[in-house]
């Protein structure tokens, strides 16, 4: 079993007095979804709300990454009861799928056999029951105006439908997400009538329309007359899993991220233990580079050999604190190791999802990642429902040995199983210092985790410049490729140098993520925020006495 490791830090935040939030802030990757979680705090909502809107909303107007057709992961603090918990909307893989025996001749990727058993309408529902001021039907208004009116048409958009245009085939996908077959123009509008009925269903009856009543029944009967193998015993049995976040100590600061089926908490414990004693803010640009490089690679390794949905598999110890320093003792300062000298699988990369981060005057947080996996996910429309299919199937090892899309070689531990829980890298974070808390995640497949380390690191380091630290060009290694992919402008041209002398293979690629993400400096109680350059989105704040004033 996992044991997480204690630092020698003594860590006592509730010593000190915090100052609540001065703002409800938002950040997310379009501008629609922030504008309805706003809207939801003018009407009296909270942060689980404004995160129940904004999930809804994004899954439409953002369709390219997230959807109730997928699942996700929302990390929430809930500040009266000063409790932190993950709701795990994950995908359940349908009965039918038995071990994946269907993979070895179908996709994985493309068309309804793709698709698990959606989860995120169970977490949307939760967190508005549960925890939210407000009703459904508030909560549900926004996403249901823009699947009937339509949203416009980004560069997003077209770029991923460009990429997906030739599997978005089925006449619901088409006549939806194309134009005449064609990728629509910017601006022109997507609309969604369909889905908009599907929505109004779940304000009225909740999840239970979903996995039990009529949405349920025209789901079942789309996929089972286009070849998809959801069935309405597998909606029936879907389960919302509240579950504990990892959480860990690292040099004076705690870390909360996404639990198991996410792979991320435990591959960022595993990464800062392995540098536990190392002082990062005092080495060289190249030495610290050099020593988060070896770090992620031993972690990536881990990860794909070992991780795997934890109520169907045994997870070994892999934070022990003997395991970690012995890793440790494994890198060389000289010289990168390659990975070929380790014994395990390969891993790889992806694009799509979406993340998005929320805080109130509350102080309740919400940092919630969410996926339809792939772009479009499996391109597949049901039509009765208007809903759009994941293809979160493929984040399983459908064949063991085998890469899947992003080039995943994973081991037996994420195997598919009926009713399992596929591996996941979505990492929604928190990080609690003296007085600041960072709330922090982005999309990028496996690079996810990578990304959430070098933002808290910079986090750590002090200020309160959130833009900067999201902005700053990333790098990346997962244990094979034995590779270090780097966005433009990582590293000068002497410390390529540097890292290529150590042996590191550098790998220039375009940019990746879409990171959204605030600080609540708890001595002031002022909130920064900021959206990723990369993307669309927009950060933007509302306090009761003044307007909604965007920040980026
Ligand atoms: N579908 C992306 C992930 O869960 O990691």
């Amino acid at each position: 079993m996992i044991r997480l490791f204690l630092c020698c830090f003594l860590f006592i935040h509730t010593a000190f007095a915090e100052t609540l939030p001065q703002q409800n802030m938002v950040a997310s990757a379009h501008p629609l979804a922030t504008k309805a979680a706003i809207d939801i705090f003018k009407q009296g909502g909270n942060a689980f709300d404004a995160a129940a809107a904004l999930a809804l909303t994004i899954g439409v107007a953002e369709p390219t990454g997230s959807g109730i057709g997928g699942g996700g992961f929302f990390l929430l603090y809930i500040a009266k009861e000063n409790k932190y918990i993950m709701l795990d909307a994950r995908e359940m893989s349908p009965t039918l799928a038995r071990h994946g025996e269907i993979y070895q001749t179908k996709s994985s990727i493309d068309g309804p056999q793709s698709a698990a058993v959606p989860g995120l309408i169970a977490g949307i529902d939760h967190l508005i029951t549960k925890y939210g001021n407000l009703d459904r039907k508030r909560d549900t208004e926004a996403a249901i105006n823009i699947a009937k009116h339509g949203f416009k048409v980004s560069q997003h958009y077209q770029r991923v439908a460009q990429w997906r245009k030739d599997v978005l085939k089925t006449n619901a996908s088409k006549n939806i997400f194309l134009h005449q077959s064609k990728v629509p123009d910017i601006g022109s509008l997507i609309q969604q009538p369909e889905l908009a009925n599907t929505l109004e269903r779940f304000a009225k009856f909740g999840a239970d329309d979903f996995y039990r009543g009529e949405t349920a029944k025209r789901l079942v009967a789309d996929m089972k007359k286009d070849g998809g193998l959801i069935r309405a015993d597998d909606l029936e049995t879907y389960q919302l899993i509240e579950r504990e976040p990892v959480r860990f100590q690292y040099q004076g600061f705690e870390w909360i991220a996404a639990a198991l089926p996410s792979s991320g908490g435990i591959t960022l414990a595993e990464t800062l233990g392995i540098l536990k004693d190392d002082k990062l803010g005092k080495l060289s640009e190249v030495e610290r580079t050099h020593l988060l490089i070896e770090a992620m690679k031993l972690a990536y390794k881990d990860r794909n050999q070992h991780l795997g949905d934890s109520d169907f598999v045994t997870i070994p110890d892999l934070l022990n604190e003997k395991r970690l320093k012995k890793l440790r003792h494994q890198i060389s300062m000289n010289k990168t190791t390659p990975s070929s000298s380790f014994v395990a699988d390969p891993s790889g990369n992806g694009v799509d999802t979406t993340h998005f981060s929320i805080i109130d005057k509350e102080g309740n947080m919400v940092a919630a990642t969410l996926s339809i996996n792939y772009g479009f996910g499996s391109a597949y429309v049901s039509p009765s429902t208007g809903i759009l299919m994941n293809d979160e199937m493929d984040d399983f090892a459908t064949q063991i040995g085998k890469p899947n899309a992003y080039g995943l070689v994973q081991g037996k531990a994420n195997a598919v199983a009926p009713h399992k829980r596929m591996l996941s890298s979505m990492s929604p974070t928190f990080i609690l210092g003296k007085n600041r808390t960072f709330i922090v995640g982005t999309p990028g497949g496996s690079r996810i985790i990578s990304m959430v380390l070098l933002a808290g690191l910079e986090f750590m380091h002090g200020g309160n410049d959130v833009s900067a630290w999201i902005n700053k060009p990333r790098f990346h290694h997962q244990y094979l490729p034995d590779v270090v992919q780097h966005e433009q402008g990582a590293f000068s041209l002497q410390v390529s140098k540097q890292l290529q002398a150590k042996g590191h293979q550098l790998k220039p690629i375009r940019n990746y993520g879409n990171m959204h993400a605030i600080v609540w400096d708890k001595k002031t109680g002022q909130v920064f925020g900021a959206s990723d350059k990369r993307g669309e989105g927009v950060t933007a704040t509302f306090t009761v006495k003044t307007q909604s004033s965007p920040v980026k």
